[in-house]
């Protein structure tokens, strides 16, 4: 059986968090929700238990994992820190749903993929806090998925996919932003968005003050190294339809389920996953990766999704949505 234990996301049980801190300062591995998306932990510090992470999740070797903190004393523990005008501003934003990364302190090969590199992010979730401060070690977490698969937006999509690997599970209810934090990296006199997520770009403009530049969009531009995989994706085909007579039509032919907005949806006369309304980006972000998954359960042979506007959590939706279409578009 898996080792799920639910948790109340704003009051966690004591002696539940007690338990699950002692499996991580143990070397072993607890799921937990966050304010993005569920991610899989281990103490950050020790090598044998981050391997597991990269086992259980069929994760490629070279792709580093997210290091998570529950206090500044923390990042200056694994990193070379924040100083300045950057520093006010995450004392600002933390904690967030943004990370950073920075050049790395005391943490290990495994974790960092052997990089001189650590991203780092406080998470704004009351159970990775807890878990971090019981076990009394950073964790490095990332999303808890098969590698590949969608990021799990309810515990019952990592019993799915992790199940009885995983030492245990806290289910803590569905993660509320429903895509996974954004990674920054600054530079000389700007900052590069490494992946959007769940902090917008607009955001980070108001609170550096700096310029904003989007990984891909720049020349020689560092990259994130999970950001070169096939990522997010239903096993099924998935096409991005940027017309709207065109999703129309396709959808006559009724092999096809639709993934969209509501609007949409009441024009499509056929079968759909409604995401939300085109009005509430929010909404839309939450419902998408388990709408990947509905896909994946459904009779249907492929979906079709629509595009929404990149603006705001939309940067990170147009992003995954993207990724998990492998680029095809009609
Ligand atoms: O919201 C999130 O960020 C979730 C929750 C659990 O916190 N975590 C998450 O982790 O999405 P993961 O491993 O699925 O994605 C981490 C991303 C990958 O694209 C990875 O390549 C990048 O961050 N990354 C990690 N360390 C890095 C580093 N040192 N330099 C550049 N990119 C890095
Ligand atoms: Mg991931």
């Amino acid at each position: 059986m898996e080792n799920v234990r639910k948790v109340d996301p704003v009051n966690p049980d004591i002696r539940v968090m007690d338990e699950a801190g002692a499996i991580i300062a143990g070397g072993g591995t607890v799921a937990f929700p966050t304010e993005t998306v569920y991610g899989l932990g281990a103490n950050a510090l020790d090598d044998d238990a981050c391997k597991k992470i990269f086992e259980i999740k069929g994760r490629q070797q070279d792709n580093p994992i997210i290091v998570h903190i529950s206090d500044f004393d923390q990042l200056d523990y694994v990193s070379q820190g924040l100083s300045g005008k950057i520093r006010e501003a995450f004392e600002m934003i933390w904690p967030g749903p943004l990370t950073v990364v920075l050049d790395k302190k005391n943490v290990g090969s495994v974790p960092t993929a052997g990089l001189g590199s650590v991203a780092v992010r406080m998470p704004a979730h009351r159970v990775p806090q807890e878990l971090i401060r019981r076990s009394g070690y950073p964790i490095a977490a990332p999303s808890a998925n098969k590698s590949g698969r969608p990021s799990p937006v309810y515990a019952s999509e990592v019993v799915e996919d992790l199940g009885k690997k995983v030492d245990m599970i806290l289910d803590g209810g569905p993660a509320s932003f429903g895509v996974e934090s954004t990674v920054i990296i600054f530079r000389k006199d700007e900052v590069v968005i490494l992946r959007p997520g769940a902090f917008s770009a607009e955001d980070i403009k108001k609170f550096f003050n700096i310029k904003v530049s989007i990984s891909g969009e720049v020349p020689d531009a560092p990259v994130s190294p999970g950001m070169k995989y096939r990522h997010y994706a239903p096993e099924k085909e998935l096409v991005l339809g940027t017309d709207e007579d065109r999703i129309i039509e396709e959808c006559k032919s009724g092999n096809v389920l639709f993934i969209g907005s509501s609007e949409l949806a009441k024009k499509v006369n056929s079968e759909s996953v409604i995401l939300g309304s085109r009005e509430n980006l929010y909404e839309i972000a939450r419902n998408l990766f388990p709408s990947f998954r509905e896909l994946d359960r459904s009779e249907y042979p492929r979906g079709i999704i629509e595009g929404f506007e990149e603006r705001g959590i939309g940067l990170a939706i147009m992003n995954r949505i993207r990724k998990a279409t492998g680029g095809k578009v009609i």
